[in-house]
């Protein structure tokens, strides 16, 4: 897929191209912590390695977002993974990070179409995901492309 107009382009990443995306899910993990939760930069760089590993392990595409052959932005996508609900096969977003400096021009916006289009291709019905609440530039941007919110996750501090 290529947006002449702002010089971006999504591929499927290149072989050994996924430490590159690790590296850039782990800088932003804090993002994902709810404002009631502690956490440490060790503990979620951990967690974000051990999601890498169980989608590797699993049918998954690693889309890549390029401006000016720079790579800027990763969506990490399940493929026929079972809905924790249903158990029946849907598309995934694991994970999606954009560098911080090339955020909001609409990068985000063309990996979801991307993913949405890889989904679609693969037979998915559904495309999947989880968001924090409190994650307002993430959960603005699934709002806006009509991601229904379908359950909530509670906690109580005790
Ligand atoms: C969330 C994230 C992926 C958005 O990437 P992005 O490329 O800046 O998003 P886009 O430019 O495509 O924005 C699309 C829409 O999302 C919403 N949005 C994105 N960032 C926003 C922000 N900071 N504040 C409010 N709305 C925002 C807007 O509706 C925006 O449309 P608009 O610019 O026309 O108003 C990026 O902020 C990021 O990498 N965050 C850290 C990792 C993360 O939270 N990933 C999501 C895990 S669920």
């Amino acid at each position: 897929m290529d947006d002449g107009a702002a010089g971006l382009s999504i591929r499927e990443a290149l072989p050994g191209e996924e430490a590159w995306a690790l590296d850039l899910a782990i800088r932003v993990a804090a993002d994902q912590v709810p404002p009631n939760r502690d956490s440490a930069g060790p503990l979620l760089a951990a967690n974000v390695e051990r999601l890498f590993a169980f989608c590797r392990a699993r049918e998954h595409r690693l889309l890549v977002a390029e401006v000016g052959g720079l790579a800027v932005a990763f969506a990490l996508l399940l493929i026929n993974f079972p809905n924790e609900v249903t158990g029946l096969p849907e598309g995934y977003v694991a994970y999606m990070a954009v560098r911080p400096e090339l955020r909001r021009r609409g990068v985000a916006r063309a990996l979801m179409a991307a993913a949405e289009a890889e989904a679609r291709r693969c037979g998915m019905a559904q495309l999947g995901l989880i968001v924090t609440e409190g994650n307002e530039p993430a959960r603005r941007l699934y709002d806006g492309l009509g991601y229904l919110v379908e359950r909530t996750v509670r906690c109580k501090s005790l």
